[in-house]
């Protein structure tokens, strides 16, 4: 059996992903530090799949122990390096601790391949590293723009280090720029777990409908858009974790043209916000208690993703409509107000 090294398995796209490789027949071991993420979710992964992945809680910035943990795995397929801080607003307040989170941890990766002689890697980038492309939809060969926060910057610098190290090293790299991911398992066992108020726009949503908060505030309805909100590419985040199993797929398959691919991951489709939130309104029944705000300093006006190298390229495609998405998220608000597990 396969087995691949999930770092940030516990997190929200992470956990999905394991959930997918185990049903795809893969061995998984988790790394994370549970900095934003609960030890539970080994649990709730084993209710879906019959199989607790195996886990070992280190932070990977900590290179002896990242070089011990490779020391202790020399039979390692492949790594999914999902492990990183992710939110732009606070990566303003506190950048050295993003660049060395971030950064450091890739790094230490780096190493342990390097020393072991792993081929595969799988990394996480966003779509963040275009800003506010110039055209749209936006393909893989489109500039990265000047990073908005340091949290953009450490996705261009990790891709940065991939792309040298690929001309030395003999390492494969799939970088994966994710839009905008959201809703949840089916099972509605795992899903996303924001800790304290949430920044995204659809955890805030659904903990308005059920009463955590008590009003949406639109970032912004003056932008260049048909209702004047911003335009995202949402994606459901079990379409994005079958991306990355056709990923370690097609690496473990030789089938990579280049020793760096880079795809998209998105629909290919912008819904502003206003088209989310009638979404949810739809398949929730619940009247959602919003007000228009200003803009969020930061924010682009509009992204959405050119999907058609992901689709011909690694044969994948997201199958999930904004209204399936918006639902899945629903279900996983109530499943947790009941208490999950
Ligand atoms: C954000 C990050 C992005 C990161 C991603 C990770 C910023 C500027 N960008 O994407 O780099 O990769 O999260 O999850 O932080 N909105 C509201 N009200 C809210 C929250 C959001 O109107 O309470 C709007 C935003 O202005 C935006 C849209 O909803 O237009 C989506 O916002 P969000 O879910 O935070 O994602 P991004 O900002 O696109």
């Amino acid at each position: 059996m396969k087995k691949i090294l999930v770092t940030g398995g516990t997190g929200f796209i992470g956990s999905h992903t394991v959930v997918e490789l185990q049903q795809h027949g893969y061995e998984v071991v988790i790394v994370d530090d549970l900095s934003n993420s609960s030890v539970e979710v080994l649990d709730q992964i084993r209710k879906i799949t019959g199989i607790r992945p195996a886990f070992e809680q280190f932070d990977l910035v900590d290179r002896e122990r990242t070089a011990d943990f490779f020391a202790r795995h020399e039979q390692l397929s492949g790594i999914i390096h999902f492990a990183a801080f992710k939110a732009a607003g606070e990566s303003m307040e506190k950048p050295l601790e993003y660049y060395r989170n971030n950064v450091v941890s890739l790094l230490n990766i780096l190493d342990g391949m390097k020393m072991h002689g792993i081929r595969d890697i799988v990394f996480s980038s966003s779509c963040t590293v275009y800003g506010q492309p110039d055209q749209l939809p936006v393909t893989e060969d489109a500039p990265f723009k000047t990073a908005w926060s340091p949290y953009g910057n450490t996705k261009q610098i990790c891709e940065d280090i991939l792309r040298f190290n690929t001309l030395l090293l003999p390492i494969r790299v799939i970088a994966l720029r994710y839009f905008n991911p959201i809703g949840a398992h089916d099972s509605a066992l795992i899903g996303e777990l924001p800790l304290g108020v949430p920044n995204n726009l659809v955890p805030f949503i659904t903990q308005t409908a059920i009463g955590k908060r008590e009003c949406l505030s639109v970032f912004g309805n003056d932008y260049d858009t048909p209702d004047g909100t911003a335009i995202r590419d949402y994606i459901h985040v079990v379409d994005l974790a079958r991306a990355h199993v056709v990923a370690v797929e097609r690496m473990i398959q030789g089938n990579c043209l280049h020793n760096l691919e880079v795809f998209n991951l998105g629909t290919g489709i912008g819904f502003t916000v206003m088209e989310v939130i009638q979404s949810f309104e739809r398949v929730s029944g619940v009247k959602l208690n919003y007000r228009i705000a200003p803009r969020r300093a930061g924010d682009v006006e509009k992204v959405w993703a050119d999907t058609r190298l992901a689709n011909e390229t690694l044969g994948w495609k997201a199958v999930h409509s904004l209204d399936e998405m918006m639902l899945s998220a629903w279900n996983w608000e109530k499943a947790l107000a009941k208490g999950v597990g």
